[in-house]
């Protein structure tokens, strides 16, 4: 269906209704290759909208983005203590994107935005397993009998961890780094399952999520998915 030109261009998230009126006025909108003038009307599905140059996608248009988080942001799409948002690192994205799962504000990594349910909820069912490793720093040393524990799982107040992987990478004086691949996605999961263990944990960033990784893509930046991936993604353990 036909909307006006700002309506669309206010329902990508690019700017006020107003705003994008002023745009309109100002020469920065194209429909079709020619200027468009205030009161046109568009159809995505068959009509192009530039805005700078741009291509206005549709807010159908699936999408889904690998953002390295950096710590001090939250994966929520709102945050009442009005603290700075992941969805703020994507806002150049004009598609409506949600984190799937989440990453505690002090958490750093790999986390997926997107507008796809459809991937995010196979993503994150338990029974598809798909596995998650982070990197963490913990202070004091992890023994052979805590690695053990955690392999076999940890009793936590919402029940027993499912088995993991624990891998020691280094000790740095007195903290000790690790990593650990677990596949479910409870609240706080690690952070708990090391404080069972007396562990106190100092730095926490996921590193992989199943075939992902975060290779090329720096803290605060993000890059879309490929379809190839995402077509693997639905099939991965
Ligand atoms: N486990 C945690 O404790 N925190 C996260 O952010 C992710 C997994």
């Amino acid at each position: 269906m036909a909307e006006r030109l700002q309506k669309l261009i206010a329902q990508a998230g690019l700017a006020s209704r107003r705003q994008a009126e002023k745009w309109i006025e100002e020469g920065r909108i194209l429909l079709n290759g020619h200027l468009a003038k205030l009161g046109d009307r568009a159809d995505l599905s068959i009509d192009q909208v530039q805005v700078d140059g741009q291509i206005l996608a549709s807010a159908q248009d699936k999408v889904t983005v690998l953002l390295n988080k950096p710590r001090g942001y939250v994966s929520t799409l709102k945050d009442p203590e009005g603290r700075r948002l992941v969805t703020d690192l994507t806002a150049a994205i004009p598609q409506r994107l949600f984190p799937v799962g989440r990453l505690d504000y002090n958490t750093e990594g790999l986390l997926l935005l997107t507008n796809d349910g459809e991937l995010a909820q196979y993503i994150s069912h338990p029974s598809h397993h798909v596995e998650k490793t982070y990197l963490v720093k913990v202070r004091g040393s992890l023994s052979e009998k805590m690695m053990k524990r955690l392999e076999r799982g940890v009793e936590l107040d919402d029940g027993k961890t499912a088995p993991a992987k624990v891998e020691k990478i280094r000790t740095v004086g007195s903290s000790c780094w690790f990593e650990l691949t677990i596949h479910e996605g409870r609240n706080r999961q690690v952070r708990r399952m090391c404080e069972i263990l007396g562990l106190s944990v100092v730095r926490l960033k996921r590193i992989r999520l199943g075939f992902l990784d975060l290779k090329d893509v720096m803290p605060g930046r993000y890059r879309c998915l490929l379809d190839s991936e995402i077509q693997k993604l639905k099939i991965t353990k």
